[in-house]
């Protein structure tokens, strides 16, 4: 499974060593319930300037294809969103298509009922339970930020490729849809949170597989201490907030998958170091369920921490959900049909999901000659643009450049409905709308 931090031709600059210890896990753990209701964010005993942007009302409806009336708006964190406010088809530093404005304040995490809003709440329970009171909880938080929430504010260097046109959604040059929930972490320090978790729906440009959606969901995790508390301990800050971190999260490990194996593996971000991953032994393989790591002092230094230390921790739920839930496409998460969301139920989580039935895929080759400009994610959006969901997923299945210098690529489409039987008729027609879509917005010459 590829790691839920992308890389290589996304993002983060890692250098992996795997000098971390295998770590043997202790006790079983079973399924956890979870108790009845959340604030959204817990009242905290000290004052804090009231947030008040970033609460908002109910989701907005959304029409029977998933794709919201081209007029309506959403209010998400107290902030009124327009169709018009994220999705600008004149203007060449927008990227946002009508796809993904669809999802902007659907908010599954908030649903109890959902496997996001069950393994949300269950590591609220985590929380609770071993540091009572002491995390403030957001989940509302608007997903439409500025270029320096989500790159500057976290130290991202200029020219990292995470800020890329081809990875990130810009609504404008100064706007993006937030690529994780790192990004707000500076406003909350500077609010003068020291504990908090962040949960939200962050949006990546990325190709299309059973694991990857440009819309997923993370948690942020974010811990501050004062020189007093590891002042005795006979390590300096940083050691200390290190150890602290990874007891934190493999108690939450253990709390979401019981007695596994585990192990830490060393990694880079731009706003943490030392930096790591946690990875579980699941199923046979090592599966990365997380990246944290010590905050960097500049940050803690240019939003009112000076002397301190912190840990911070980004996790994705839909990973850990596919693993705990048995779910084994990404897409489903989505899925409004009632054979899919009524088999989960608040606090129960690790119910097995049961398949409903299985439809066959159905594959279709195209081959063009690519351009300077082409990139895979581009390639991606536009299929999606025309078949939604009825794309599992593109891959580059032939590859090769001719005398003159052309270069091929040849991409299978895998279209499957989670939801019923496609047609031949309806598949055919599909496949040639993405033909002429690629052809039109890619400029590449199909063959
Ligand atoms: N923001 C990182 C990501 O999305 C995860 C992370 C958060 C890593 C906090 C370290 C600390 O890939």
């Amino acid at each position: 499974m590829r790691p839920l931090i992308r890389t290589a031709r996304c993002w983060l600059l890692r250098a992996r060593v795997r000098a971390m210890a295998t770590l043997p896990m202790a006790s079983p753990a079973a399924a956890i319930p979870s108790s009845a209701t959340r604030p959204v964010a817990s009242p905290s005993s000290r004052s804090h300037r009231p947030l008040t942007r970033f609460f908002s009302v109910a989701p907005a409806p959304v029409g029977a294809k998933g794709l919201r009336a081209a007029a309506s708006a959403v209010e998400v964190g107290g902030v009124k969103i327009a169709r018009e406010d994220v999705v600008k088809e004149d203007d060449p530093t927008n990227n946002v298509p009508d796809t993904i404005f669809a999802k902007i304040g659907l908010q599954l995490h908030r649903r109890e009922n959902h496997p996001l809003g069950i393994l949300k709440n269950t590591i609220y329970d985590y929380f609770d339970k071993n540091f009572t009171g002491q995390f403030d909880k957001f989940d509302d938080l608007c997903p439409l930020v500025s270029v320096k929430q989500n790159f500057d504010d976290v130290l991202v260097p200029s020219d990292h490729v995470s800020r890329s046109y081809n990875d990130t959604y810009y609504v404008d040059d100064q706007t993006v849809l937030r690529c994780h929930t790192s990004a707000h972490q500076a406003e909350l320090l500077r609010d003068g949170r020291t504990h908090f978790l962040v949960t939200g729906d962050v949006y990546r440009r990325d190709s299309i597989d059973s694991t990857h959606y440009p819309v997923f969901h993370q948690m942020e995790g974010f811990r501050v201490f004062s020189p007093d508390e590891w002042s005795g301990s006979g390590l300096d800050g940083t050691a200390y907030a290190a150890a602290e971190l990874k007891k934190t999260l493999e108690g939450l490990a253990r709390h979401l998958f019981g007695a596994v194996e585990m192990r830490w593996v060393d990694t880079y971000f731009p706003f943490t170091n030392p930096s790591f991953e946690l990875e579980i032994y699941f199923q046979d393989d090592w599966l990365e369920v997380l990246g944290c790591g010590v905050t960097e002092q500049e940050i803690l230094k240019r939003n009112g921490r000076r002397d301190h230390v912190a840990w911070a921790f980004g996790l994705g739920l839909e990973r850990l959900a596919m693993v705990l839930f048995d779910i084994p496409d990404i897409r489903l998460f989505w899925s409004n049909d009632k054979r899919f969301t009524s088999q989960f139920s608040e606090g129960k989580l690790g119910v097995k999901f049961k398949p409903f039935s299985k439809f066959p895929p159905c594959y279709k080759d195209m081959s063009f000659w690519i351009n300077g400009a082409f990139t895979e994610n581009n390639l991606c959006e536009v299929v999606r643009g025309i078949a939604g969901d009825l794309v599992e997923e593109v891959k580059l299945i032939d590859n090769f450049t001719n005398k003159k210098g052309m270069t091929s690529h040849c991409y299978r489409i895998a279209y499957r409905s989670m939801e019923r039987s496609l047609t031949d008729e309806e598949i055919n027609n599909l496949q040639l709308n993405v033909r002429e879509a690629v052809k039109d917005k890619l400029k590449v010459e199909l063959r």
